[in-house]
């Protein structure tokens, strides 16, 4: 039984804030969260805490106590690949990591990382402010293409320009699609499904044949996207921010 409690440090430097994240554990079911989140917000240096459980009333009776404000709800979905899978035909230009490191700057990727951040939940809290969660995108495309946060990142070129771009990382048992967005003015003509099954292409080359994804509720294109591509909802979880009062 545990709440995980630790420094997001990433976020922190991104929002140039200090963040805590939170995840109170399922099994955490009969401990007194309102007694350790009452510890947690008294005794460390924090502006925003970040915190993710599931329905249980017992935790939401201390979430709300300690007047965390309700932000999103984030949906797990998985799925088992198979080499076996029909292919889509496509015409588009793909380009892995190296070449987009090569072709393109934090200029062109910069537009995406904005087409995305209008989903996210830094985004639907204004108290974080929207040029600091824009800012966070930026970071994140950036850790992700030009250094090793991602383990492979996978592009659509359309006529010289970007149009798309999916961000992978393997994991033990699983490959993870971490951010996935397609151009505005491109969406609804299959980009998205072409960089899901090329991810699904290089996980299975990676061994891996199970692959995760999460998004938030609030977020239907994206939600039925999954389930068109054959994602199933594992999970879901509920997430709540706190600002430190001044
Ligand atoms: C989610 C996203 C990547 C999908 O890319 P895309 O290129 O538009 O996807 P595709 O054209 O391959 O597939 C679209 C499918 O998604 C679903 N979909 C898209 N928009 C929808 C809508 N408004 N209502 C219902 N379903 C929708 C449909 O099932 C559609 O399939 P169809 O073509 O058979 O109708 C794209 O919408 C996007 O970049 N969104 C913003 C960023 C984002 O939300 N990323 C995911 C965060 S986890």
């Amino acid at each position: 039984m545990r709440v995980d409690i630790k420094k997001d440090y990433f976020d922190s430097e991104a929002l140039g804030i200090t963040c805590l994240k939170v995840d109170v554990d399922p099994a955490l079911k009969g401990l007194s969260l309102p007694t350790l989140l009452e510890e947690m917000v008294k005794n460390k240096y924090w502006d925003f805490i970040f915190l993710s459980t599931d329905h249980s009333p017992e935790f939401l009776e201390g979430i709300q106590r300690e007047e965390f404000r309700f932000i999103s709800t984030k949906n797990t979905y998985q799925k088992t690949i198979s080499h076996s899978e029909s292919q889509i035909t496509h015409t588009f230009k793909i380009l892995l990591k190296e070449e987009i490191r090569a072709k393109y700057t934090m200029g062109n990727i910069s537009i995406l990382a904005s087409d995305l951040v209008v989903n996210s939940r830094y985004w639907k809290d204004i108290r974080i402010g929207r040029i600091n969660a824009i800012n966070l995108y930026e970071k994140w495309f950036e850790n992700s293409i030009f250094r090793d946060y991602a383990d492979e990142v996978i592009g659509i070129d359309l006529d010289g320009r970007l149009i798309g771009l999916i961000t992978l990382k393997n994991k033990k048992d699983s490959g993870i699609i971490d951010l996935i967005v397609v151009s505005k003015d491109k969406r609804n003509c299959g980009v998205g499904s072409v960089l899901v099954k090329e991810a699904q292409k290089y996980f299975l080359n990676q061994g891996l044949t199970k692959i995760v994804v999460e998004t938030e509720s609030e977020n239907i294109n994206a939600n039925n996207f999954y389930i068109k591509l054959g994602f199933f909802m594992e999970s879901h979880r509920l997430i709540f921010h706190k600002q430190r009062p001044s």
